[in-house]
């Protein structure tokens, strides 16, 4: 029984020993929250863990796995539910179990919990359905973590209404349609993750607007059309990732002039012209261009502030010669300039002297250490 918090003022009146025996009680939440909590309950299905063997009585701020409760006002503010961090001591069903599995759909139900401020239900695998769109009520929402499942429909265009999210996770679901427009009001979201889905068409030209974000990852999606060159305005973008979609237009210069990006990752896109001297003589430690549609020369730029963890220039048509000032860069891990129509000597010295022919082969005309000598012809 959940008590009212009238009636254990009463008690505490009467007997000292009933107010002990009720302190766990005086958590309770509103009958209304719990009859939300119990609909989400018979709509997911989670065979392993027994999770939702806690979600029993009716103080769902009590020892329910998964929810937490705001302490003064005992509404419910968080659902965490997360597939791969299930307590050792939850595995009792299936103590083989090393990861998650849950089946069905997230009830709209949980539109009515009007004080979240987060939500994960990831790594699940088996949750399908769609993101419900009443999820506008949701107006303190932080966080939104729905990603590793199946989900599928599309992104609600509600979801602009939530401004104080800082983080959306959608990665690794089914989800298809576009990037909802409404997105870029999203002014407080700080990392933006809808990696891994069936996401078509463009990038909202106004995506600068998202000033407070420091990380971006679209990729591996069916995203078309240009790369929004507001993007460089969102001065504290540390992570863009645009990989494995259908992205065209050009490498902007301005996203070298970016203060703190540190990774950009366009592989696998249909990108052309040439690559701004900006991005390659800039400070950014990944910067991974693979198999676009890219030419012109390289850009013989780098020097004292070049760092780069990864340099992949790999699978374009990127046309003249391995720049000498590569050597002078303060450190290169992992380059690759192979299948380009590069051509003539390697350069020597670091970091040319340790890397292998993978990261020069499939060129027009490539000669020298680790390729074969150079002869009158090559060079
Ligand atoms: C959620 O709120 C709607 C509208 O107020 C109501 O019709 C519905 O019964 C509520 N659902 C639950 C489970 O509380
Ligand atoms: C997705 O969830 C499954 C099941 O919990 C887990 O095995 C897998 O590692 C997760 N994948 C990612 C990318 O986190
Ligand atoms: C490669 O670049 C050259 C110019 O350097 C251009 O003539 C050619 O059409 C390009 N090829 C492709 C497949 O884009």
């Amino acid at each position: 029984m959940c008590i009212s918090a009238s009636l254990v003022t009463l008690s505490l009146v009467t007997s000292l020993v009933a107010l002990i025996t009720q302190l766990q009680l005086v958590q309770c939440c509103p009958s209304s929250e719990w009859a939300s909590l119990m609909a989400i309950k018979a709509s997911l299905y989670e065979p392993n863990f027994g999770i939702f063997h806690t979600w029993r009585g009716t103080n769902c701020c009590y020892k329910w796995y998964g929810i937490a409760c705001d302490p003064t006002t005992r509404r419910v503010a968080q659902i965490n539910l997360n597939g791969l961090t299930v307590p050792d001591n939850r595995r009792r069903l299936n103590r083989h179990a090393t990861t998650g599995y849950m089946t069905g759909h997230i009830s709209p139900s949980i539109c009515n919990l009007t004080q979240l401020s987060s939500i994960t239900i990831s790594d699940w695998k088996g949750i399908s359905g769609i993101i419900p769109s009443c999820i506008q009520t949701l107006s303190l929402l932080q966080i939104l973590d729905l990603s590793n499942n199946s989900i599928t429909g599309q992104v609600p265009k509600s979801i602009g209404s939530l401004t104080q999210l800082t983080m959306l996770n959608l990665a690794d679901n089914r989800i298809s349609g576009t990037i909802p427009t409404t997105l870029t009001n999203l002014r407080n979201l700080v990392h933006l993750d809808l990696r891994n889905n069936l996401m078509r068409g463009h990038i909202p030209t106004d995506f600068g607007r998202l000033n407070n974000m420091n990380r971006a990852f679209l990729s591996h999606n069916l995203l078309t059309g240009p790369i929004p060159e507001t993007i460089s305005r969102i001065y504290g973008l540390a992570v863009l990732d645009l990989s494995m979609n259908r992205f065209s237009g050009k490498v902007h210069e301005s996203l070298g002039r970016m203060p703190v990006l540190d990774s950009l990752k366009l592989k696998y896109n249909r990108l052309t012209g040439e690559i701004p001297s900006t991005v390659l003589g800039s400070r950014m430690t990944h910067l991974d261009l693979r198999g676009n549609m890219l030419s012109g020369e390289i850009a013989d730029v780098f020097g004292e502030r070049s760092y780069f963890i990864n340099l992949d220039l790999s699978f374009n048509n990127l046309s003249g010669s391995v720049p000498k000032s590569l050597s002078s860069a303060n450190y290169i891990g992992h380059l690759d300039l192979s299948h380009n129509r590069l051509c003539g000597r390697i350069p020597s010295g670091e970091p040319f002297d340790r890397l292998r022919t993978t990261s020069f082969e499939h060129n027009k005309c490539l000669c020298g250490m680790p390729l074969k000598p150079c002869t009158q012809e090559t060079v």
